[in-house]
């Protein structure tokens, strides 16, 4: 293995730049090249394949920060038909110009999935990213549970559907216990919920947070860290008389109440409260934009003006509930030491993973009270169902209690050896130092793409 190339895809996440570090790192230990790949798998299919050598003299370039966020080499959502053989064979070709031996791709399920075709031309490995967490499974067999179920008005005549599980749960058992990204977004959201409360304690409201997630409910379960009265969690239907009865119950004790709601929660019926529109990204997600307003807009009509104006808390319940979402702050940002140093050690991962003959395979970060966190290499066809497909991971219901809609036990359990230790001592002097420099107001914001867009290089 002489020379590596590496893309970041899908939506970015602030471990981004140290999951590089980590690979390049590896590799300049082992005298390999590595080639940054502009903007995801998107750069595969422009016939100039913009690149940008990350290791002249096998040293890392100035540009490659670890504890920044986003991605210096760009990503996207574009990803490769499995169908479309002809730009597949374009595809190797371009990386064989090249002269790359094998192609590290960021990534999340989506992006695993994408890579399967590759890892047929080219030897292809993924390093784990995603803030939601949902890369990984609960236990091992659990891709044996889906299965497909004949209905006429879905693409190919089939949904996914779930058999019932025969596999106890057991936090030992987690593939992927936790993905790079997933701790700084919890940071943000948390921080978030602890701000938005003190103003609705001040002025007796309800809030209603949203954060993302899709449709697994892991950064809602964390953002319990910032202590809402109320979880709301994708993987729960929501129960809108219970819901209402537990938010008057809080509200007459503490005249103010706080929800945190994942993005993509679903009603009775299991249809998402936030697809509103029904539009999908490139990669074919759902787009959850709505998720707070739906609820809020439920919780309005039926806890209605009266109850507000009997306490005295305003003129309609329209003015006491209000909503936020997190947004993009989750995804952006410097990474906390939590992931920083966990996606670097994925990264380097993955090279070794090449250079150790591997294709088709991911490097995952496993927990055990034991051995604490480590990494460890893992065949992608393991994550994948019947039917080659890889479906992004759920949260385990046992991490959550229902009647309390909150983190169960054992919910506690998983969270607590991720972030007791997540803050680094410089992730807080950091901001201490930087926010408030004076120069920051005077010097313009110089963007690495900047920086990047001198070093690019084409193909042709
Ligand atoms: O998958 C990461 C994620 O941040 C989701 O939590 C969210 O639904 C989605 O991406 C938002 O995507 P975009 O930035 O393309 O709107």
């Amino acid at each position: 293995m002489k020379r590596i190339g590496i893309l970041t895809a899908g939506g970015d996440t602030p471990a981004l730049n140290a999951t590089i570090y980590g690979a390049v790192t590896r590799a300049n230990q082992l005298g390999i090249e590595v080639f940054g790949l502009i903007k995801g798998f998107n750069c595969l299919f422009n016939p100039r394949v913009p690149h940008v050598h990350l290791n002249p003299l096998y040293q890392c370039i100035p540009e490659l920060d670890p504890a920044m966020g986003g991605t210096l080499i760009g990503s996207s959502r574009d990803y490769v038909d499995p169908n479309d053989t002809a730009n597949l064979d374009l595809i190797a070709q371009r990386l064989r110009q090249l002269r790359i031996d094998g192609l590290i791709c960021i990534g999340g399920d989506g992006t695993l999935n994408g890579l399967q075709p590759i890892a047929e031309r080219i030897p292809a490995v993924l390093a784990p990213k995603t803030i939601d967490n949902d890369l990984g499974l609960n236990y091992a067999s659990e891709p044996d549970e889906w299965t497909r179920i004949a209905s006429p008005d879905h693409p190919g005549g089939y949904r996914n559907g779930r058999m019932n599980s025969r596999c106890s749960f057991d936090l030992d058992h987690i593939v992927n216990y936790v993905t790079p990204g997933y701790a700084t977004a919890v940071f943000v959201s948390a921080s978030g919920v602890e701000r938005i409360r003190t103003t609705a304690e001040s002025h007796r409201r309800i809030a209603i947070i949203e954060v993302m997630g899709r449709h697994s409910g892991y950064i809602a379960l964390g953002s319990s860290y910032g202590r809402p009265d109320i979880v709301l969690v994708p993987e729960t239907p929501l129960d809108v008389e219970r819901l209402v009865d537990r938010v008057k119950q809080i509200y007459d004790l503490q005249k103010n109440v706080v929800i945190v709601c994942g993005e993509g929660i679903v009603d009775e019926q299991g249809r998402e409260l936030g697809a509103a529109k029904s539009s999908t990204d490139p990669a074919g997600n759902l787009a959850l934009t709505g998720a707070s307003e739906a609820l809020r807009s439920r919780l309005i009509e039926l806890i209605g003006d009266t109850y507000f104006r009997n306490y005295r808390r305003g003129r309609t319940a329209a003015e006491a509930i209000f909503t936020r979402k997190i947004g993009h702050t989750q995804r952006g940002g410097r990474p906390l030491l939590f992931d920083r140093f966990h996606a670097a050690e994925l990264g380097a991962k993955t090279v070794d993973l090449l250079k150790d003959g591997h294709n088709n395979a991911l490097s995952i970060l496993q927990y055990s009270i034991d051995r604490g966190f480590h990494v460890e290499g893992y065949d992608a066809n393991r994550l994948r169902d019947r039917w080659g497909l890889i479906h992004a991971r759920q949260m385990h219901p046992d991490l959550y209690d229902y009647s309390l809609m909150k983190p169960s036990k054992l919910g506690a359990d998983y969270l607590k050896p991720i972030f007791t230790g997540a803050i680094g001592q410089d992730d807080m002097e950091h901001t201490r130092t930087t926010l408030f420099a004076p120069g920051n107001l005077s010097q313009p914001y110089h963007s690495i793409n900047t920086d990047i867009n001198k070093r690019i290089r084409l193909l042709s």
